[in-house]
């Protein structure tokens, strides 16, 4: 039995029914910028959560996104992100979930858990233990190849100018069966650790983002690296995440783009332009 799971599942479904009741009602949007979006639900779940984590395990650390940081020294870390998802959450498009991962002070994952509360999917990983959705032991895809998979990315919605992702966007949407991008990175790498996408990328997440998703895709029997292969450190802006199959053709495929090689040129809207009637 899990030192950690069964209580956190209690707390995350405290959070997502909490999030839902917002999600109905009409939730009031505020900016921390540009376009980054923080509702009241965000702020929410994260007081609820740590309440929950703090008075259970007083002694661990917790790194929240809406601002949490306690116990700077503390040799077990949370790794928490109240709603993975804030923009689809603000604009009513029910993609979005609560994440929540223990890693050690060497960075070493322990537990992660991921709760979808639009479709009421749990999912958990332990190290060493296996992934599991409600109950269900978790596995990765099967596809061998690049051009027969389904693959998922991600945008930010801070510093967006700065993101060259549309370029390795358009190639791997060329070279696969298509990229969905779904507003979720959290969700993403579930989606990979249960075989739903076969490969997933992103510039720039935060560890809040990545924690419990990197740990299913692991526990799940997949990959996760940074765009040149090394291995993924929570500290890590870069994640590629895959079944383990595609991995290395992947991996072939970023070390060509970012050598300037092989990209197909996207087509001009003037041509198009030309062909209408
Ligand atoms: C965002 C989502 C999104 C990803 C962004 C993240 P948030 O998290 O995971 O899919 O593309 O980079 O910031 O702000 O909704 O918690
Ligand atoms: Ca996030
Ligand atoms: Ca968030």
């Amino acid at each position: 039995m899990s030192r950690y799971l069964p209580e956190l599942e209690t707390i995350a479904r405290e959070a997502g029914s909490l999030l839902m009741s917002y999600f109905k009602q009409r939730v009031t949007i505020e900016y921390k910028g540009d376009v980054d979006l923080v509702t009241e639900a965000d702020r929410a779940s994260e007081r609820l959560i740590v309440e929950r984590l703090q008075a259970r395990w007083p002694e661990h650390g917790i790194t929240g996104e809406e601002g949490t940081r306690s116990e700077a020294d503390a040799e077990y870390r949370w790794y928490l992100d109240p709603l993975d998802g804030t923009t689809n959450f603000a604009h009513g498009y029910p993609v979005f979930c609560i994440s929540i991962a223990l890693a050690r002070r060497d960075g070493q994952l322990e537990v992660g858990l991921l709760y979808d509360p639009t479709r009421d999917e749990m999912f958990t990983a332990e190290r060493g233990k296996g992934a599991a959705l409600n109950g269900e032991p978790l596995h990765v895809s099967k596809t061998k190849t690049l051009s027969e998979s389904i693959l998922g990315t991600g945008f930010p919605s801070h510093k967006r100018h700065k993101n060259p992702n549309i370029h390795f966007y358009h190639q791997l949407t060329l070279r696969s069966h298509g990229v969905r991008r779904a507003g979720s990175a959290a969700l993403d790498l579930a989606n990979v650790a249960s075989g739903r996408y076969d490969g997933f990328w992103e510039f720039n997440l935060n560890p809040w983002d990545t924690a419990a998703g990197v740990l299913l895709v692991q526990e799940a029997g997949g990959t996760v690296t940074r765009f040149d292969g090394s291995p993924f450190r929570l500290d890590s802006r870069e994640v590629l995440a895959s079944n383990s199959l595609i991995h290395q053709e992947l991996l072939n495929n970023f070390e060509e783009m970012f050598a300037g090689r092989g990209f197909e040129e996207l087509p001009s809207v003037a041509e198009y332009v030309k062909t209408r009637e």
